[in-house]
């Protein structure tokens, strides 16, 4: 079976650019991607490339080429559906809130949604691909509710597999066009062999990995649970560098270079943050506790209970160094997305931090190149503030559109995203806007050190013993 038409439901930050590639390298295959949300769609279709409702690098190149060609955006989800030959499933799952496995367990109301709207729409044979990270097992729901929807006289047929996405945010077009590697799992070899000759257009046939449905659902979480484990593990040993002398970027170094270890995944920082890490942990920690094995879900949950410390142990030295009181005081914040070169605040660790500085009662100045203020609001729970009052005691915070902007009066700088303007910053201009004595703290180490204490400021490093 060659597959023709693709539907992909779910135009966020995986479904887009990965439906973008996969129209990009099959200019054959028709490729429409929907969504029930009309704003969304809009920005998908906006004639300004750089208006796209995802920012990662190189994505307005490969919208520009295939979009209007094989690739389009459209909210249409029932008759996209009914037109194709192959669904991926790419809505979000995000940890369920209340009820039944709150906190831990993922909210699979969309993904159940979708199958029951690819059961209604479905026409012929479909194959119905699971994108989005899901528990073990979800592939028996999604079929369960396909083959409820096929009694009688009625002719449709469905092929279920799981293909889960692996790009990360920032690279994620770098990610799909060069993967390490493409997984699907799934029990019917044809289904199997349709969606491997979609990705053999640009990924060695090799790389292409076949396993049943269930190993492939879990290696999705084993994947995200260990590299968030070396975060954890890092941040651990930053924090033991710190008390003890040690630099936790040499032993970083002298660890990566065992080949067995590796040299990625070990910068230590402010927390992993991102839709992912911590969602596909605490999934696996419920999981692990449903089929009775306690001690397995205290192990994995202990790599998200370090991740959190580590967060709030930054906004602690903050306040600390800054004579136990910052109350009234202006903080700059450089960086609130979650990571570099996206413009997604899920889980970023400047939430938590900033959230401990405003509780304390500081004045917080946030500067991020992509994240808009209208996202810190509902992140920080909290609308900005242009008068304050400094000694009510109550935290506010403000968007600066610059840099200079952020620190002018400022007591310290906290740097929370590792974005390439910050690596490069002139320390002596800054310093001569600080209130003194004026502080740096940088939690992705970016800022050079030399220049910071030559600009006569005090500096804390993550990891930096000697700091
Ligand atoms: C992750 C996985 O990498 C990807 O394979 C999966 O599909 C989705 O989840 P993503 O969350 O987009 O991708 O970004 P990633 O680069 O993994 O970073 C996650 C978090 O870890 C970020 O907050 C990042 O700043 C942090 N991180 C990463 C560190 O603190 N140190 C590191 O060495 C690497
Ligand atoms: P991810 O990071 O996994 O891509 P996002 O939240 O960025 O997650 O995107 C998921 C998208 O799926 C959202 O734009 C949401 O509107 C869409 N969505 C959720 N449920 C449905 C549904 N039943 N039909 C169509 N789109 C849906």
């Amino acid at each position: 079976m060659t597959i023709q038409r693709i539907c992909c439901i779910g135009a966020g930050y995986v479904g887009g650019p990965t439906m973008a590639v996969i129209a990009d390298r099959c200019p054959q295959v028709q490729v429409t991607v929907v969504d029930l949300n009309q704003a969304r769609i809009d920005a998908w279709n906006d004639p300004d490339l750089s208006r796209l409702p995802v920012y990662e690098p190189g994505l307005d190149a490969v919208v520009g080429r295939a979009r209007g060609r094989n690739l389009s955006f459209s909210t249409a989800v029932e008759a996209a559906i009914a037109d194709a030959d192959m669904v991926f499933i790419s809505v979000n799952t995000p940890t369920k809130t209340k009820g039944l496995g709150a906190g831990q367990a993922s909210d699979l109301r969309w993904v159940e949604a979708c199958a029951r709207t690819v059961a209604k729409a479905a026409q012929g044979h479909t194959i119905v691909v699971e994108k989005s990270t899901l528990p073990v097992r979800t592939a028996a729901v999604i079929k369960n509710i396909l083959e409820a929807a096929c009694d009688g006289e009625d002719q449709r047929t469905f092929s279920v597999l799981s293909n889960p996405e692996f790009l990360a945010e920032g690279t994620a077009i770098r990610d799909l066009e060069a993967p390490d590697r493409v997984l699907i799992g799934g029990d019917d070899s044809g289904s199997i062999d349709a969606l491997a000759e979609i990705y053999a257009h640009w990924v060695p046939q090799q790389q292409i990995l076949r396993t049943n449905l269930w190993s492939s659902e879990l290696s999705k979480l084993t994947a995200n649970a260990f590299l968030a484990q070396r975060i954890s593990s890092i941040n651990s040993i930053a924090a033991f560098c710190e008390a003890s002398g040690a630099d936790v970027r040499e032993v970083a170094r002298a660890i990566g270079t065992d080949s067995r270890i590796g040299p990625k995944f070990l910068n230590a920082g402010p927390g992993f943050g991102g839709s992912c890490f911590q969602k596909d942990i605490l999934n696996l920690v419920y999981l692990s506790r449903h089929f009775g094995l306690p001690e397995v879900a205290d192990y994995w949950e202990s790599v998200v209970a370090l991740n959190t410390w580590q967060q709030h142990r930054i906004a602690r030295l903050v306040v600390q160094k800054l004579f136990g009181t910052v109350t009234g005081k202006r903080l700059a914040i450089l960086g609130f997305a979650f990571k570099a070169d996206t413009n997604d605040t899920r889980e970023a660790p400047a939430i938590r931090i900033c959230q401990d500085l405003l509780e304390e009662g500081a004045q917080l100045v946030i500067h991020d190149p992509k994240v808009k203020a209208d996202q810190m609001a509902r992140d920080l729970n909290q609308e900005p503030a242009s008068q304050v009052d400094r000694l009510s005691g109550i935290g506010s915070w403000a968007e600066a559109g610059s840099v200079e902007d952020a620190v002018m009066g400022a007591d310290a700088v906290l740097v929370l995203t590792e974005w390439q303007h910050y690596r490069n910053l002139n320390w002596q201009a800054l310093a001569a806007r600080m209130r003194k004595p004026a502080w740096v703290f940088d939690a992705r180490a970016v800022a050079d050190p030399a220049q910071i204490k030559a600009a006569g400021l005090c500096l804390w490093r993550v990891g930096d013993g000697e700091g």
